[in-house]
């Protein structure tokens, strides 16, 4: 582990996919690390690799953060923790209200308390509902299709109306499709239920899954498969520490899409991970999912433009190969 040399930041929902690649990225940059996480869908043990504090505990216990900023010099908050399933919000609306929503909103009012107030949010392309140009820039509209993109939508609209009530200063990243695994290795996705493509398509491949389904072959794309834009879970923690210094250097709270802004077919993905892994990837063609958008994927540079931020593993051979290691060693295969 790399020394201390800077302040302490609070990851909420670092022992999550995205969340625990930001812990490993802010450690390699020098800073001080407290977890808060649930673990309903967490690992202790991706933290016990890391090595970093993990407080057990839920965004919506009052007590438990004001106990917790009182006891700790916290500098910033990088929130990651919320529920993320589509299809489950849909059905069970209030877990995601309750959890995205309250959680985050407890969250933010002990942070004002504690007067902490410097806060990098992850929101979600699917604030932008069906895109009406693509790739899509950060002031295209907003129009949610399911309570998932919704409850996100809020949180950045409470956002803004604390950075007025409070001089609350926040980053809200918008992301596309998060995909692959630290490249070396040490830590990776490990969602269940698994619901993303790419760690269904290894899945599929190691004999897990006896086919990957295709969701819709006639919309208009090149191939008739939906095209997505996927990002490096490690690029994605680079912004991540890109953003908490734009904001501790005091600049004003900013908008930025995380993507490559250009995207990958269904067919184009399990192609190349036929390619890295060398095994068969059986598939069956199903019928369109609805409010599946033909095409989804992001511009993303503003980010490049006022944070620096440039991906490193942008091609889905990069992506894959790093997936496919971390799958194959946490699956002991
Ligand atoms: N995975 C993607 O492609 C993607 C795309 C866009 C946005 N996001 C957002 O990024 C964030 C991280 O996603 P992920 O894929 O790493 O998900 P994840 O489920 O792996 O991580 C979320 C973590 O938050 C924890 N958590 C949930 N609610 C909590 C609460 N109330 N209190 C404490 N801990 C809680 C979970 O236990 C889990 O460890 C989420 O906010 C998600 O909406 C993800």
């Amino acid at each position: 582990m790399v020394s201390q040399e800077k302040p302490t930041i609070l990851v909420t929902g670092g022992a999550g996919y995205i969340g625990s690649h930001a812990v490993l990225a802010l450690q390699q940059a020098g800073y001080g690390v407290v977890v808060l996480d649930n673990l309903v869908y967490g690992h202790q043990d991706i933290t016990e690799t890391l090595q970093v504090k993990l407080v057990v505990g839920d965004t919506n216990d009052r007590t438990l953060l004001d106990d917790l900023f009182a006891s700790t010099p916290i500098a910033a908050v990088m929130h990651f923790a919320a529920y993320a399933y589509v299809g489950e919000s849909v059905t069970d609306p209030a877990k995601y209200y309750r959890n995205n929503v309250t959680g985050t909103l407890t969250l933010l009012e002990a942070m004002v308390a504690a007067n902490i107030k410097k806060f990098v949010f992850s929101s979600t392309c699917a604030t932008y509902g069906v895109p009406k140009t693509v790739p899509i820039p950060e002031d295209h509209p907003q129009d949610p299709i399911n309570p998932y993109g919704a409850s996100k939508l809020m949180v950045e609209r409470i956002l803004a109306d604390f950075d007025v009530a409070h001089e609350f200063k926040s980053v809200r990243f918008r992301y596309f499709n998060a995909a692959g695994a630290d490249p070396e290795g040490r830590i990776g996705e490990d969602h269940n239920p698994e619901t993303h493509l790419i760690p269904l398509v290894l899945q599929t491949a190691m004999g897990l899954r006896d086919a990957i389904a295709v969701f819709g072959t006639d919309y208009p794309t090149p191939d008739g498969t939906c095209i997505r834009d996927y990002i490096h879970v490690s690029d994605l923690a680079s912004a991540h520490v890109l953003g908490l210094e734009y904001l501790l250097k005091g600049n004003d709270s900013a908008i930025f899409n995380l993507g490559n802004g250009s995207g990958f077919s269904v067919k184009e993905v399990i192609e190349a991970a036929r390619k890295v892994t060398g095994r068969e990837i059986p598939v069956v063609e199903r019928d369109r999912r609805p409010g599946d958008p033909p095409a989804l994927v992001g511009s993303a540079t503003k980010a490049q433009e006022t944070l620096g931020w440039k991906s490193q593993y942008a091609d889905i051979e990069h992506i894959l190969t790093h997936a496919w290691n971390w799958h194959l060693k946490r699956h002991k295969i």
